[in-house]
This record gives structure tokens, sequence and C-alpha cells, in this order.
């Protein structure tokens, strides 16, 4: 399990009240299927997110953002318990949705990428490690139902 420094903690809660999830989340989803075009294949109910404008302007991928953001706000008020509060959706994206664990790390990625544009005035360099720190225990909870 993860240790985590009072520091740390303070540091994590510090970037997430920042974060407005609903600018961020659809910037986040969008960048994954651009950058990595091969995840669309998971959004198959989403529709047209065959080329950038239309992942750009696809509402499906802009509320989509929002929920996986959405779900990471939990892991923050609760950075001791992250293996507990993903083991279902774990499950789910394992089970039923069958996605490749290795894209959890690419949006991870995405979500630094984001924050650090966003907050590039205020994230030093330990803040920034200290947030991947916090989303590479989020991956590592989301594979640990993988089997
Ligand atoms: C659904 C979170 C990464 C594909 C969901 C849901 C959440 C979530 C909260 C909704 C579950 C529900 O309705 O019960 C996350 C988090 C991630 C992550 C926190 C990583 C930080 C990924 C990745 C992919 C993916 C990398 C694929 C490339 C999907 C799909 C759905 C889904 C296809 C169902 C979408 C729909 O039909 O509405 N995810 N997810 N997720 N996720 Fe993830």
């Amino acid at each position: 399990m993860t240790q985590w420094t009072d520091k740390e903690r303070s540091m994590v809660s510090a970037i997430w009240e920042k974060i407005n999830i609903d600018e961020i989340g659809p910037e986040v989803m969008a960048r994954v299927l651009i950058v990595y075009p091969w995840t669309e294949r998971y959004f198959g109910t989403f529709g047209d997110i065959f080329t950038t404008t239309a992942i750009l302007n696809n509402a499906k991928v802009a509320a989509h953002g929002k929920v996986v953001l959405k779900a990471l706000g939990k892991a923050v008020t609760d950075i001791d318990n992250i293996r507990t509060i993903y083991a279902d959706l774990s499950r789910l994206h394992y089970e039923e949705l069958q996605v490749d664990p290795d894209n959890f790390r690419l949006l991870a990625d995405c979500i630094i990428i984001a924050v650090a544009c966003k907050l590039r005035n205020t994230l030093d360099p330990q803040s920034q490690a200290t947030l991947q720190k916090f989303l590479y225990a989020v991956v590592e909870a989301l594979n640990s139902q993988y089997c």
C-alpha cells in the first residue's frame, strides 16, 4: 500500500482544490482519445469520435471526462483506502469494459499534463511529483482486480 506523508496529503488536496473538473475533465478525455487513438475502441456508444474536431465537439466525451475526474475526487478525500475505493471500478473495467490496463497510466499522464498546463504558475516540481504518485496509486488500484 502506498504510504503518504502529511505534506503529500496536503499537496494532493491543495492541487485538487484548484482543479475545475468541468474544464479539466473534458480536456483530459479528449487528450486521451486524440493522443492514443486506439482508446476510441472502448467508446463505441459515444458516436463520432473519429477526428480531432469530432472528439472536441462530442458531449459524451466531455461528460465522461467529468465522471472520471469526479471518481478521482473520492481518492483525494480517502487517500489511505485507494485500493478499496476502486476495487469495484477495477472489476468493471476488467470484466465488463475489458479495458487494457496499460491505458490507465496513459490517462493518468494526460491528467498530469492537463493539470500542469492549467496550474503552471503554482505547480512546483515537488507538487507535480506528488500528483504523479497519487495518480499512479489510483492506476495501481484500477489494476488490482485484473488477473
Ligand atoms: C466508465 C473511471 C480509465 C474506459 C468509467 C466510470 C468511471 C470510470 C467512474 C463510470 C462507471 C459506472 O458508470 O459505473 C475511470 C478512472 C480511470 C479510468 C478513474 C483512470 C484514472 C479508463 C480508461 C479507459 C476507460 C483508460 C479506456 C481507454 C471506460 C469506459 C467506460 C468507463 C468505456 C464506460 C463508458 C460509458 O459507456 O459511459 N470509468 N476510468 N476508463 N471507463 Fe473508465
